[in-house]
């Protein structure tokens, strides 16, 4: 944003305190943008989600065209729009804007056949606009199920890893127990510098697994050292202080050295490609007509193997498992794009509009909007997906509710998401045998000004060894059972449905704060 745009959001969020209410456990001084956390007795904190998305927030440039490509009559249009982005993939990159370029996709309806493929940095793929009319938009029509359910677009090096590539000799113990939102830690053996990518690990021990009664799956089998992942945390280190680094986002969970020894790696992501951006498009997939068709692109658009990436003003429509979806992937934002119309069974493992899977952190999700799927925004990564901000985004005609899906997601931000849901829209809660053993599905998330207007509820709850949060939200909120799906302690809940919370979105205020 310019500085006018950011002394005008100030502007508003200073207007908001002459009238209106501020949590109890968040303090909020519009002059100096300070937000000030209260710890409960067990020390769950409402942690900062302000470092998800492209460069912790930063804008996101418009990149110039190198290469166009006009519409041409074709049977398949995916060699011809691979054979474009390998080429702008073989351009330098220009030093200043980090960016090899745009490949501009002139109007048209391109037949893909295949999957399209952006694996090099500094590449963005725009259309002409994301609507249907072939004359002015660009449509990435997926036609045929060879192979069976692909993805139509995959930005990445395409591995899902969850950040395995340890640089020889760096992995060393932390040495300090950590609370969520603590960025400090302490290592036995210091060999870190500033600017580096370090991957946390805190892995699945038994203690840790009894502190949380095994994740309560409710005759489901409970979770075990070996089908737990280990919770993990990637995150760039901003300072090195003798043996302590300061990492820039906050850890989502406690890590407790008596119950599990967490350890630190330096991640080695020269293959990890960056700055690839999708935008302006429209993806659809070519369904049989019926309602349940399962033979079909599955999913229209996955970041797997990235990092500072983007996807914005485009539709997603008739995908089957999810319009964009992100693995092994850090620091991406989504703005102002439209997932609706899934074509499938509504069932499991289905209809996930918006979702973070594995080792998708620090992900923002902002200006989007959701219809007709189940879990419109949603944590499919269990405990490896964390610093997920929903914001500034619609849901409508939801058959399941947005939520942490499986197995101890944390860190996850509803701010200002307003649902037409007449059922649960979202759960921050215990899933109990839902899925396989999805137990408690997320913990120290925030449900924040989330307004559900027809009806519908929110469920929160508290798992043990943390918290979530339902601060000023509208509707239906509680921890019991009805609405939530099992009987479990209520979370932290406060103001529900009273007008005026300050500030009126957390995710804004954070980055204000730490703007300025
Ligand atoms: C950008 O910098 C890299 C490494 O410093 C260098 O190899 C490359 O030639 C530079 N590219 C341009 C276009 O100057
Ligand atoms: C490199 O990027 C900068 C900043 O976006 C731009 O001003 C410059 O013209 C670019 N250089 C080339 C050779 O395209
Ligand atoms: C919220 O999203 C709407 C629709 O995309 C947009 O017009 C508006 O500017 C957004 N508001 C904020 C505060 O970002």
């Amino acid at each position: 944003m310019t500085l006018l745009q950011w002394v005008l959001v100030l502007s508003v969020l200073f207007a908001a305190t002459t009238y209106g209410w501020q949590s109890n456990i968040v303090k909020y001084d519009a002059r100096s943008h300070k937000l000030t956390y209260q710890r409960d007795g067990e020390g769950n904190v409402i942690p900062d989600f302000s470092y998800s998305g492209y460069h912790s927030g930063a804008d996101i440039p418009n990149i110039p065209v190198v290469k166009t490509l006009d519409w041409k009559g074709m049977d398949d249009h995916t060699g011809y729009i691979q054979a474009a982005i390998d080429q702008v993939s073989s351009l330098p990159i220009n030093n200043t804007s980090q960016y090899r370029g745009a490949l501009l996709l002139r109007p048209g309806k391109y037949n893909i056949r295949g999957t399209i493929r952006i694996r090099a940095s500094g590449v963005v793929l725009r259309g002409s606009g994301q609507g249907h009319e072939e004359k002015t938009d660009t449509i990435l029509y997926a036609l045929g199920d060879n192979p069976h359910q692909r993805t139509v677009v995959i930005a990445g090096n395409g591995k899902n890893d969850h950040w395995s590539d340890q640089v020889q000799g760096t992995k060393t113990n932390v040495i300090n127990d950590m609370k969520v939102g603590d960025n400090v830690v302490k290592v036995e053996k210091q060999s870190f510098k500033v600017g580096d990518t370090v991957v946390i690990t805190y892995p699945t021990t038994d203690a840790w697994l009894k502190s949380v009664n095994y994740g309560e799956p409710e005759g489901d089998p409970k979770w075990t050292p070996q089908d737990q992942f280990p919770i993990i945390f990637n995150r760039l280190v901003t300072a090195v202080n003798g043996n302590e680094i300061t990492i820039d986002a906050p850890v989502f969970n406690s890590l407790k050295r008596s119950l599990s020894q967490s350890y630190v790696y330096k991640y080695d992501k020269k293959n990890t490609p960056r700055h690839i951006g999708v935008e302006n498009l429209r993806i659809d997939v070519q369904t049989n007509g019926r309602p349940d068709d399962e033979n079909h692109a599955w999913t229209a658009l996955s970041f797997v193997g990235s990092e500072h990436v983007w996807v914005r003003r485009c539709t997603m429509i008739h995908f089957g498992f999810a319009g964009v979806d992100f693995s092994t992937t850090v620091y991406g934002t989504v703005d102002g794009v439209t997932a609706v119309r899934p074509v499938a069974i509504t069932t499991g493992g289905r209809m996930y509009n918006f979702c973070a899977s594995e080792a998708a952190q620090q992900i923002l999700f902002k200006n989007c909007k959701a219809a007709d799927g189940r879990h419109h925004y949603v944590s499919n990564g269990a405990s490896r997906a964390s610093g997920i901000v929903f914001f500034n985004s619609t849901c409508d005609n939801n058959f399941a509710s947005s939520e942490g899906h499986r197995r101890w997601s944390t860190g996850l931000l509803y701010d200002n998401i307003i649902s037409k849901s007449k059922n649960l829209a979202l759960g921050i809660y215990n899933r109990g045998n839902y899925g396989s053993s999805h137990g408690w599905s997320a913990a120290n998330s925030v449900a924040w000004n989330v307004r559900v207007v027809n009806g519908g509820s929110i469920c929160v709850q508290k798992p043990p060894t943390a918290q979530n949060f339902g601060i000023g939200c509208h509707g239906y909120v509680t921890g019991k059972k009805p609405p939530c799906a099992f009987s479990k302690n209520q979370g932290y809940i406060e103001g529900t449905n009273k007008d005026g919370l300050e500030p009126r979105s957390l995710y804004e205020a954070q980055l204000a704060q730490r703007k300025f």
